[in-house]
Formats: C-alpha cells, structure tokens, sequence
C-alpha cells in the first residue's frame, strides 16, 4: 500500500477495488474501479478528495506513508458522491484539518450525508484561486458533471488538472498511468465510463471543454481510474470527450432484442441482413446475454438502435423495458431506430417499443414490423426491409 508521486512532491494517496462489477448500483464495472486521491506537499498540505467507505484504511495506510494523517491541513472534495467522500468523516476525524473547501452545492450534500455543523467548511466559487505556498489551487466548477455539486481543480505550477468523475475509467490496476495500458483497452473502458455514467451530461462537457480549454495541461488526474500523463495522454482524452459528447452519427447499428420462442430473435436475424445489404454493419445484443450497461457501451460505437421484443401480457417484455429504460434516462442523441417483435393474439409489443424509440428523439424512418406466431418468408423479408430502411436513413445522416 504504497502512494505513488505523480510530480513532485503530489501524491497518489487512492485506492483499488478490484472486486467490484457494481458501479453505483446501476452499471457494471467488468474491470474494478479505483478511487483516486491525492496528496500536495507544499507549505499547506492538502488532500484532494477521497474513497469509498470500504477503503478507508487501505487510503489512511498509504496516505500515512506520505505524511503524518495530523499534517494533512486542507481537505478538498470535488464531489461528495460516496465514492469520493465515503473517507470523509473518518479522515476529518484523524487529520483535524483547519479547512476543508467544497463548493456552495458541496455543502448541501455534506450536511445530508453527515453530521458535520462542526467541520471548518469554506465554500469556494467557480474561478476562485487558494495560496498553498509555492502552489496554486484553482477552483472550478462543473456542474452536473456528475452532480450538481462537481467541480475540479488545476494546479498551474504543475500544469496539473484535477478532474474528479470527469475523464475517469472504471479500472483496477497495479498500474497508474493511462499509457501504461493498450490504447484499445482504455479507449473501451473510456467509452464504457462515459456511456453509463456521462452521457447525459454532454452538453455540459462541451461547455467545459470549452471553459477549461485555455489552461495548459500536461497531467489530467481523474478520480476514477488510470492518470493521463503528458501532452500527447492528455490530448487523448480531451478528444475522446469531446468526440463522445457530440454524439455524431456512427455508420454502425445495434439490433437489441429478447425472445420467448426464438421468433424475435429470427427477426433480428432478418434485420441485421437488410442493414447488411445496405452496407451498414451491426451488432446483435440478446438482453438474455448482455447487461443494460454492456448495451449502452455498444451503443457508443452506433448511429441506429433496432430493438425487438415479443408481446407479453399486452406489453413487452421486461429486459427489454429495462433496457429502453435505462437507455432513455442517459439521453443518447443523434439516433435512427427502429422497432419489430413477434406475438401470439394481441400485438401491441413492437408499438410499445417504436413509440419509447420515438420519444428519445429517434429518426424512424420505416413502420414497426410485427409477426404473428413464427416469422415466415414474407415476415422475415418486412424485417430484412426494415434493416435496409434504417441502414440507408443512417447512411444519409453520416453524410453518404
Ligand atoms: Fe465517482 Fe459521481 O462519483
């Protein structure tokens, strides 16, 4: 449990969790996660942010490696999400430290999560600027990114951003640069990240990237994750956030689909050849075999959403309400669907579906495509024209 210098005299005071497929309750996380936390030496010592519950020791062991937990003078917390500030009672306790800065909203979270009338909390605006001897810390807040209350700090003396939830990946590893691992591997974890937890937020990312588009940063420090280190890893990122909140269309479909009897699933089968006709390639997603969170990462590479679902009980079915669920809340844009199912005596599945489509702001370009009992040529042939109407409005919308 050793922290790690990430520039002199600034620590990496975090911790691993190598065990967890559960992000926040909602997501899988397939590679662990890590909570990032920091440590400047300077003439005040301060400690930016801190770790889930769970892990307190294991962050108070290597924190008191770098320095005694009483000389710990400011805390910092960026976000009071638990996975940042589970620590914080318990570090408070420990180190006494004379202020710990959050922002307005930051406050709120605190006195709902602890009992803390009596901690020093000074509450920082957006652009504020804290002396810590040979450094500087400032604030800046990021509203929604991922609470209200978020905000993230940059050290010019170091040309170092601390970014909190924002740029992070869910990764365990004994390493701790971003350039350490593939970059098909971080890119995935990155998309992962972004898709499941982000998205929704993406018009404030654009902002932000503006707003902190002017300062030079050659280290980018998240609170998940691996650090990106240089110019060149710090870019990278950048770009792929940038890339990620504008949500251009991508010449790739997702076909999603659940299936009692497997005729749903031969549909999707008929649809994926009409997109392949029209030179749109796809990825079929079983909701029996992939998780809402696994959907959504896929969906980061997709300009069109097909999704099938059988009738059942006048509706559909339920991993596929879970999914167009979920889907809904992180507010993917910029998407042509479309929708098809299969039923025994009612039917009103594929129009469940088509409408939940529609309501996301989805292109239709084509009619739902519903079968009765088994698909048969005919039905199997709406479904392939289905794929090859979506295929051609996608392909208009990336340009040709
Ligand atoms: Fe990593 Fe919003 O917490």
């Amino acid at each position: 449990m050793q922290p790690v210098e990430i520039k002199k005299d600034i620590w990496w005071v975090g911790a691993v969790d190598y065990d967890t497929r559960d992000f926040h309750g909602y997501s899988r996380s397939p590679y662990g996660t890590t909570y990032n936390a920091y440590l400047i030496k300077d003439k005040k010592n301060v400690l930016v942010d801190s770790v889930s519950a769970s892990f307190t020791g294991a962050m108070l062991c290597r924190l008191a490696k770098a320095l005694p937990l009483e000389q710990v003078d400011y805390i910092v917390c960026h976000h009071l999400e638990l996975d940042h500030a589970g620590a914080l009672a318990e570090l408070v306790a420990r180190c006494k430290p004379e202020k710990i800065f959050c922002s307005q909203m930051g406050a709120k979270s605190m006195q709902g999560y602890f009992d803390c009338q009596a901690w020093p909390v000074q509450i920082v605006k957006n652009g504020e600027s804290l002396n810590i001897g040979s450094r500087t810390v400032q604030f800046f807040e990021t509203r929604m990114q991922h609470w209200p209350d978020s905000m993230v700090s940059y050290i010019p003396e170091d040309k170092l951003l601390f970014s909190n939830d924002a740029f992070g990946q869910n990764i365990s590893s004994t390493v701790r640069y971003a350039d350490e691992v593939s970059e098909e591997y971080l890119l995935n974890a990155v998309e992962e990240y972004y898709y499941n937890i982000v998205l929704p937020f993406s018009p404030q990312v654009t902002s932000a990237l503006k707003a902190l588009g002017g300062l030079d940063v050659d280290m980018i420090a998240p609170d998940h994750g691996l650090i990106y280190r240089g110019r060149k890893s710090a870019g990278f990122i950048l770009d792929a956030y940038a890339r990620l909140a504008e949500q251009k269309p991508c010449k790739r479909a997702l076909i999603l689909y659940d299936s009692m009897w497997h005729s749903t699933e031969k549909m999707a089968y008929a649809v994926a050849s009409g997109l392949e006709e029209v030179g749109v390639p796809s990825r079929i997603m079983s909701l029996k075999y992939n998780h809402h969170s696994q959907v959504m990462t896929e969906l980061s590479r997709c300009g069109a959403v097909l999704a099938g679902t059988p009738t059942h009980n006048n509706g559909i079915l339920p991993a596929v309400a879970a999914v167009l669920t979920y889907m809904k809340g992180l507010r993917p844009k910029n998407r042509v669907g479309g929708a098809f199912g299969s039923y025994g005596w009612s039917g009103e599945g594929p129009k469940i579906v088509h409408e939940w489509l529609e309501s996301m702001d989805m292109e239709m370009p084509a009619p739902f495509v519903k079968t009765q009992w088994a698909p048969r040529h005919e039905s199997l042939g709406q479904c392939h024209e289905l794929g090859k109407s979506v295929g051609q409005a996608l392909t208009i919308k990336c340009g040709g």
